[in-house]
């Protein structure tokens, strides 16, 4: 089938579309439900089928006779490690990780956290709670406690899973005074934390609660897998909405295997025992489903990368690890090609590796600029394949389905809607719009299998967030148009959410723990663009009455507060000192011009507008100030 007829049938179809998808998957108990309903009439797939997703991630292929075919490969130049695994490796951890797990109480229906680096331990706890049906929340290993204790308190985890440290360029970041500090602060406290020493020399105070990784595996037996339903929780994974409080989304289990396997086959073009590469973090989206779920369950060797693109030890990195390990597909977020395009312009490391093993070379997590494409593609003679999805979707919604057909790639367009997407242009009044015409991108109900099932307890949030605004449409909070081709263009968030270097953020979080400080009257924080990352977020703040501070302890303080309460991953450094803030007359803040002045772009004078004049002042306070100049 070409593009146009998978596509086709995927929408008018669905149900008789993904039941076939579901097949290529080992059922414990087939599902004979494939397409029902939920309580608000959003779709349940796969509703009365029964499996589980660590069995197929390892256990499927070690009996299918591929248990010496290697599975996990873990390039660490931040220790100068290198280490395979096979699938029977990983089995025989997983399998007593999860004996040591339930020994400690746990059992299907429970949750975990798991705070960890880019190590193998934390790809062996996401499968070891799989195994168990125990329902994991991985948090990025960048997030301060007070961002940990926010999770810790919503998805009230049994156990905190965690390693002694994580390794930034040649930082050490000890994570055990970290969790420490979270368990405090949260009012939930959770009976254990299993903690792996990585030897490195951080320092792990100890408490009662405290479990050794290795002893708990070592002491344990090998268990099974359980069945779980397919609508059972296999993960919730938070990310920034528009309010200070981050929202989890939960993930199926059955829906999420048949998209993932898809995907791999499908979008990526992947074949088994092919290594399969995604540049990115457990504690992202990307690092659930295409570094463990995803290239596990189609049986490819997965990377497992502790470094970064540039500085571990230099920009040669990624061209090292791909010629070294024979990645046939790759995927980063553009950010990274960047960062290697500022150190090496012309390419100079590029031309020291044999890169002939690479097929793909997939972009994701922000806009791709095409300036990056076009670099990319002038040094590097692969397909590089932009594609849009988000923590929600689990998987990509807007591709090149290069496992189907490899399209024309048009710069600035992520390509069409991926097979099951039936994604919609709608303006403010939910009228469709035409061709090229700039709306709300949408998604047309039902969802395909694999998409967020709800929020984590809180279904109201999840009904107005995403089901309300357009009623029979996701509402995918970006903005966009098509082409007369039906090229998808991603024009970016029409919300007060911004991505900094890939990084999902959200800025009425930041505005809250900037407003906390007290010399503050009020601020917006805004993201405004940056050649590296994408975005930055920028902080404007009025100075309470009476209070005379120098700004640069001002700016030296609100960034410290937001690396302490956030982490230095909200990359906020900048703090802007105004007179007052653009209003609109009944008082709410304009954010959108404040972006557009910070960014210098062409912007119209909101006829809402409380009093004109204050755009010059901003402008002044700026210059002022030296933005753009650090
Ligand atoms: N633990 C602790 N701190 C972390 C961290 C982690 N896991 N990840 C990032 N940080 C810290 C960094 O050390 C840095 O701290 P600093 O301000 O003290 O220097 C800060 O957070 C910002 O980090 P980062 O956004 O990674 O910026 P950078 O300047 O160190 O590196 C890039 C820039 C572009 C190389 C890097 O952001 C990158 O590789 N981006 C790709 C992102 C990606 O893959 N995203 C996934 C989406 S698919
Ligand atoms: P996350 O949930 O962290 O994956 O972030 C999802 C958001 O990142 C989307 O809603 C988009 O705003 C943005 N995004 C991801 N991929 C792309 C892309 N290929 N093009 C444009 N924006 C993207």
């Amino acid at each position: 089938m070409n593009y146009n007829e998978i596509y086709t049938e995927s929408i008018e179809n669905p149900q008789a579309f993904w039941e076939q998808q579901a097949q290529q998957i080992e059922w414990f108990s087939k599902p004979s439900i494939i397409l029902s309903k939920d309580k608000n009439d959003y779709p349940l797939w796969f509703e009365d089928g029964e499996l589980n997703a660590c069995y197929l991630a390892i256990d499927k292929h070690i009996q299918d006779g591929f248990g010496d075919n290697i599975a996990l490969i873990y390039d660490s130049p931040v220790t100068q490690t290198i280490r395979k695994f096979t699938f029977s490796e990983v089995k025989s951890e997983v399998a007593k990780l999860a004996g040591g797990l339930q020994s400690l109480g746990l059992q299907k229906g429970d949750t975990t956290v798991i705070y960890m680096p880019m190590i193998p331990q934390a790809l062996f706890a996401m499968l070891a709670c799989a195994r168990i049906g125990v329902t994991h929340s991985v948090v990025f290993g960048g997030f301060a406690p007070h961002e940990l204790a926010i999770r810790i308190d919503d998805c009230k985890p049994k156990v905190i899973l965690t390693a002694s440290s994580g390794i930034e360029v040649e930082r050490l970041i000890a994570y055990k005074p970290l969790v420490d500090e979270a368990i405090e602060l949260a009012e939930h406290k959770p009976q254990n934390v299993v903690i792996l020493n990585r030897k490195l020399g951080a320092k792990i105070p100890f408490k009662k609660y405290d479990i050794d990784y290795d002893a708990l595996v070592y002491g344990s037996e090998e268990i099974p897998c359980v069945p779980v339903n397919a609508t059972h929780p296999l993960y919730v994974l938070y990310t920034s909405g528009t309010t200070g409080k981050p929202k989890g989304i939960v993930r199926d289990t059955g829906g999420y295997v048949t998209a993932l396997k898809f995907s791999m086959t499908h979008i990526y073009g992947v074949k088994p025992d092919e290594v399969f590469w995604a540049a990115s973090d457990v504690g992202w989206v990307v690092g659930h489903s295409f570094i463990t779920y995803g290239p596990l369950i189609n049986r490819n060797a997965t990377i497992v990368f502790e470094g970064k693109p540039i500085k571990t030890p230099d920009a040669s990195t990624f061209w090292r690890i791909i010629s070294e390990h024979k990645v046939s597909t790759m995927f980063t977020a553009p950010t990274a090609i960047r960062a290697i395009k500022k150190e090496d312009p012309n390419g100079d490391f590029i031309k020291q590796y044999d890169l002939t093993c690479l097929k793909t070379q997939f972009l994701a997590g922000e806009r791709c600029d095409v300036a990056t494409l076009e670099w990319y593609n002038e040094h590097i003679p692969v397909p590089a394949i932009d594609h849009w999805w988000q923590t929600e979707s689990g998987w990509p919604m807007i591709a090149n389905m290069m496992g189907v057909e490899y399209l024309p790639v048009k710069p600035g367009s992520a390509g069409k809607a991926v097979a099951g997407y039936d994604i919609r242009i709608l303006g403010e009044n939910g009228q469709e719009l035409g061709p090229n015409e700039e709306g709300y991108v949408v998604i047309k109900l039902p969802l395909p299998p694999g998409t967020l099932l709800d929020l984590w307890k809180d279904n109201e949030r999840f009904k107005s967030g995403y089901l309300n605004k357009f009623e029979g449409y996701y509402f995918s909070g970006d903005g966009g148009f098509k082409d007369e081709e039906d090229y998808i263009y991603i024009t970016g968030r029409v919300d007060d959410v911004i991505n900094v270097a890939g990084h999902r953020l959200s800025t009425a979080e930041m505005e809250e723990i900037v407003a906390s400080h007290p010399s503050v009257a009020e601020c917006a924080v805004v993201g405004a663009n940056d050649d590296l990352k994408g975005q930055i977020p920028l902080a404007f703040v009025v100075i309470k009455s009476g209070i005379e501070m120098e700004h640069f302890q001002l700016e030296h303080e609100v960034v410290q507060l937001v690396r302490e309460k956030i982490g230095a991953v909200a990359s906020l450094r900048n703090v802007v000192i105004v007179q007052r803030l653009p209003k609109t007359r009944s008082g709410k803040i304009l954010r959108k011009l404040l972006r557009s002045i910070a960014d210098k772009t062409e912007f119209q004078i909101p006829s809402t507008i409380d009093d004109v004049a204050i755009i010059d002042e901003i402008q002044t306070d700026l210059e002022q100030y030296g933005f753009g100049k650090k």
